[in-house]
């Protein structure tokens, strides 16, 4: 059926649609949290702020349809809303943004359709995010259905950006004065400003880090030598 790959005939019912796009959430929220687990244990360090995720309600997805030009039926929000189950990954930095999608697009089970990286191409409003459309298999009773999810990806400043956006072009309904568009845009080119600094700075730290680290080592590795040639002295000045 449509763009719900895998030969599974069963999905037909608007019940069975949600099921499969909440699991997919669950899915990709889980890879993210191990991911961000995983980072934590080894590196000592979260890439990943906070997550959010929705399913669109039913409402914006008919309308989503209507503008489109296409019939409200199961067979084409399928098809053609890529967005019905959606996930927002807030990092702390941009370089954290790549590091998760690549890891995310590199898992096996994991299958991009698409990518729009608007953070190296910035919409003209001054929006700035890494959106990535991406199936994930969902395993039911008598088939699997890889099943699509919107997975955007953006700094905190840049979520804090795009949710005021959001609510000025809702308040406007799309038409909002010249001068407010040109400051919104001028905050989105501060917003990009931040992120440079906060990461170079977050970079510089972690390099003193890295090296306070390697000293700790040295230091340790002395003092255990010092222990062993004192051990050995004491052994063999008994023994001899
Ligand atoms: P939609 O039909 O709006 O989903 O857009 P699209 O199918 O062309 O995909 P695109 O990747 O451009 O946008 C997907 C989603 O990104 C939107 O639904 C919004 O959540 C978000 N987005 C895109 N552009 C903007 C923007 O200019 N401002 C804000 N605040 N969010 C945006
Ligand atoms: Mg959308």
């Amino acid at each position: 059926m449509g763009n719900m790959t895998g030969n599974y005939e069963g999905v037909d019912s608007w019940e069975t649609i949600m099921l499969l796009y909440n699991s997919a959430l669950k899915e990709i929220g889980t890879k993210l949290e191990i991911l961000n687990n995983e980072f934590q244990h080894v590196h000592q360090y979260n890439p990943i702020e906070h997550i959010k995720s929705r399913v669109k309600t039913p409402e914006s997805i008919v309308k989503k349809l209507k503008r489109r030009g296409y019939e409200s039926t199961i067979e084409n929000m399928v098809k053609y809303v890529n967005d019905i189950a959606g996930i927002r990954v807030i990092c702390s930095f941009t370089s954290d943004i790549y590091r998760v999608a690549e890891i995310l697009a590199n898992q096996s089970d994991i299958n991009v359709l698409s990518i729009k990286d608007y953070i190296k191409h910035p919409k003209e409003s001054g929006y700035k995010s890494y959106h990535m459309i991406v199936t994930v298999p969902i395993f039911l009773s008598d088939g699997v259905v890889d099943t699509k999810v919107e997975i955007q990806i953006r700094t905190v400043a840049m979520d804090f950006w795009a949710s005021l956006e959001h609510k000025i072009k809702y308040k406007y309904e799309g038409y909002a004065p010249e001068h407010i568009k040109r400051e919104l845009f001028e905050c989105a080119e501060m917003v990009s400003d931040l992120d440079a600094k906060m990461m170079s700075l977050n970079e510089e730290i972690r390099g003193v880090a890295a090296e306070h680290g390697a000293d700790d080592r040295e230091r340790e590795k002395q003092k255990r030598e010092a222990e062993r040639t004192l051990l050995k002295e004491r052994f063999y000045g008994e023994a001899e």
